[in-house]
């Protein structure tokens, strides 16, 4: 499902996507990344050998934390066409088959794939805690399907340092028709879209793998409370049938300083 998905990601969602992730740097934590739709935005640069990769003096780690392995050839793919450096963590995964493709002629930036979720503090894989604290941590497309967003939330605020930065896009139940956050309107009628996402909410999570289409999650975030900024935008683009469906939040919180 998610390989027709990401198609129309690549073409409709990623004029939005691309208007924050360019900020993200330094030891950074990715959840639910799929195919790594998300990578060829980090900012980039022509390194030594003239080729055009993730920039080094941007990114200096980056780990993902992935529960379905059937995700990882892809993710691995793209990380390694991103110039990523990429290993598996044996402890969470330990597939020799895997462990066996990665790249043998590694990139600058280590990229470590990770098999977990933030679904519960106590079940945080070794290998995050470990690399913890981030500068920042993003998502996409994955709070729709965590088991709760306040709790996964959480953790990414635990897992980043203060001042550390949470960036996300994720479609989102249709946000009120006076919410200041709607910077794109197109004249949606919001509150007949967020009903009908209520009522096929309980059939979608069946055939969707456990999304979604009626969360609020950017206030969510906000109302987590524990960040010095929280900076989203939402729109409801005239895209097509099932943008009314899957409107958007994107922005990024900050979070306090100790
Ligand atoms: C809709 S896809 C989005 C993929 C990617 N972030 C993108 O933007 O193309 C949702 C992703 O979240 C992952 N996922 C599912 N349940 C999760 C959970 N509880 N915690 C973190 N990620 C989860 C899925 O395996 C999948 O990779």
């Amino acid at each position: 499902m998610w390989i027709v998905e990401s198609t129309r990601n690549d073409t409709k969602v990623d004029i939005y996507r691309k208007t924050i992730w360019p900020e993200i740097s330094g030891n950074v934590l990715e959840l639910g990344p799929g195919f790594a739709a998300s990578l060829k935005f980090l900012a980039h640069a022509t390194t030594s050998d003239g080729s055009f990769h993730v920039d080094p003096n941007v990114i200096k780690s980056y780990t993902v934390l992935e529960p379905n392995p059937f995700m990882y050839s892809r993710l691995q793919g793209n990380a390694e066409a991103n110039g990523f450096n990429v290993n598996y963590d044996r402890l969470s995964y330990p597939d020799e088959k895997m462990q066996n493709t990665v790249s043998p002629s590694p990139g600058m930036v280590p990229f470590k794939i990770v098999r977990g979720t933030l679904d519960d503090a106590d079940d945080i894989p070794k290998a995050v805690l470990a690399q913890a604290p981030f500068d920042s941590i993003l998502t996409s497309f994955s709070l729709c399907t965590v088991r709760s967003p306040e709790t996964a939330l959480k953790n990414i605020q635990a897992l980043l340092k203060p001042g550390g930065t949470f960036y996300f896009i994720e479609h989102v139940r249709q946000p009120d028709p006076r919410d200041p956050t709607v910077v794109e309107d197109n004249g949606v009628d919001a509150v007949f879209w967020g009903k009908v996402q209520d009522w096929i909410t309980p059939v979608w999570r069946i055939i969707g793998h456990g999304c979604h289409v009626n969360r609020r999650s950017g206030l969510t975030v906000a109302k987590i409370g524990g960040w010095k900024v929280v900076d989203y935008k939402s729109v409801r683009p005239v895209i097509d049938l099932q943008s009314r469906i899957m409107p958007l939040s994107f922005g990024k919180a900050v979070k306090a300083d100790d």
